[in-house]
């Protein structure tokens, strides 16, 4: 891909501008619907109890956001993040018609620079998200940041698979069909080809672990689903 800084901010946003419509769609075929059940994953990982106030960052159509909602169930608070208008949009449509509307906040900003409070969260959860910073670390301290000491921060997001043989027939399925899958269902083909390589270049979990220990995380763990394809990694903020 090539393109780093603001340059990948604003060619982020205009990606998922784009294909905020059909996103949802494309998830749930792409991941033959487990994407629901890696998410739940993620909010229970994040240790997520009712009454708790999450934040959820690069919430998008806001999916994880409302598995975290139906964890810290009335009592709690989930705020979501995103910088595409039309993917907050999206997650407002979303939101209409569920009975969890009024625990979830969606604001527009910029996970680099997250509008809170130091230590004001219970726990920090992002989706798919970490891979689109133009500042991976920075990203990841930005979460840390808001979250109180004690609390976990857990990034849901593409994996690499090291089963021989399986891993082969992945790579074969991800590199060839998902890019013309996206063309032919969405007809935005540079965006899936940018999904693709995002995830192709994003660092392996446990890669990714060693980075959230250099954060300052502690407690550091990842769980492979989907036998690696999918990778959540968590860490805690130090008490
Ligand atoms: C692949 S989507 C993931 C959406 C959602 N978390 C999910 O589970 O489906 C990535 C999201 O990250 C958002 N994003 C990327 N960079 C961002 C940034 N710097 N600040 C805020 N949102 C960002 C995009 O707008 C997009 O909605």
């Amino acid at each position: 891909m090539g393109i780093s800084g603001k340059d990948k901010a604003e060619y982020v946003q205009k990606t998922f501008n784009n294909i905020a419509k059909k996103y949802d769609l494309m998830n749930t075929l792409m991941s033959f619907g487990l994407d629901k059940k890696w998410r739940k994953k993620a909010v229970e990982t994040a240790e997520t109890r009712p009454g708790m106030k999450m934040i959820d960052i690069c919430c998008g159509t806001a999916q994880l956001s409302l598995e975290l909602a139906m964890a810290v169930g009335k009592e709690g608070k989930v705020q979501g993040l995103d910088f595409s208008e039309n993917m907050l949009a999206k997650a407002r449509e979303n939101l209409a018609n569920s009975s969890f509307r009024s625990i979830i906040e969606l604001q527009q900003g910029d996970a680099m620079n997250l509008p809170y409070p130091d230590n004001f969260f219970d726990g920090a959860t992002v989706g798919w998200g970490l891979r689109n910073l133009p500042d991976l670390e920075k990203g990841i301290r930005e979460m840390i940041r808001v979250v109180k000491p004690g609390s976990m921060v857990v990034s849901l997001d593409m994996g690499k698979p090291t089963m021989p043989v399986f891993k082969q027939a992945y790579w074969l399925y991800f590199d060839k069909l998902v890019p013309l899958m996206g063309k032919i269902w969405t007809g935005k083909a540079n965006a899936y080809q940018y999904l693709h390589d995002s995830s192709r270049e994003f660092p392996p979990q446990w890669e990714l672990a060693r980075i959230f220990g250099e954060c300052g995380l502690v407690e550091i763990k990842y769980q492979n689903l989907a036998g690696g394809v999918v990778a959540i990694v968590s860490g805690r903020k130090p008490r």
